[in-house]
């Protein structure tokens, strides 16, 4: 297994609607594994295929103990909004936002061996499966926000020294880092501490 790079924001395959899987095997679990491993190493609580560059639709969870992947997900939502939480993402370092997600979520696909998988569940899980079927979709959290939030979010990674972000970001990488999902720093303007989090 190996650690793979995670794509930022900036980069085109994260505005890219993933494609669909169609070819089951080897190759296939091999990717999984390291997406997990990935995930693992930056104690992320998810990952999307696009973020480690494969425009395919796969992604990899790791929240509150539960934990797997999806392949070709299908993404159910309840009604109900969720209670303000802060959201962060591996390809938006040191940034975080308040996001609106449903209260519920289930998501329905196969597995690597290509056998269906369906996983359903609240809170943080449930924010969680909607983040990464987003990033499917070609579409980053920070585009869901509206008003001073989103001036704020496209701001700062417009400014240059964003780039200093990213780059210290990527150079911690491969070492553990301290992240977990939601959970930024510091909300809404780039921290100064080195903690990233998200998925
Ligand atoms: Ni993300």
């Amino acid at each position: 297994m190996a650690i793979l790079p995670i794509r930022t924001v900036g980069d085109p395959v994260l505005r890219t609607e993933a494609s669909k899987v169609t070819k089951f095997g080897v190759e296939l679990e091999r990717l999984v594994a390291d997406m997990a491993e990935t995930m693992a190493d930056v104690h992320g609580a998810g990952l999307a295929a696009p973020q480690v560059g494969i425009s395919l639709r796969i992604f990899t969870f790791n929240v509150d103990g539960a934990s797997g992947h999806v392949i070709n997900p299908h993404l159910e939502i309840g009604e109900e909004l969720q209670p303000d939480h802060p959201e962060g993402c591996l390809s938006v370092p040191e940034l975080g936002f308040v996001v609106p997600r449903q209260q519920w979520a289930r998501v329905t696909g196969v597995d690597a061996s290509g056998a269906p998988v369906s996983y359903e569940g609240t809170g943080m899980l449930a924010r969680c499966f909607q983040h990464e079927t987003d990033h499917l979709n070609g579409q980053l959290y920070i585009d869901r926000l509206e008003g001073e939030d989103r001036k704020s979010a496209f701001r700062a990674i417009r400014k240059s020294d964003y780039e200093a972000v990213i780059a210290r970001t990527v150079a911690e990488r491969g070492q553990s880092i301290d992240s977990s999902f939601g959970r930024p720093a510091r909300s809404g303007r780039p921290s100064a501490g080195g903690t990233t989090k998200g998925s």
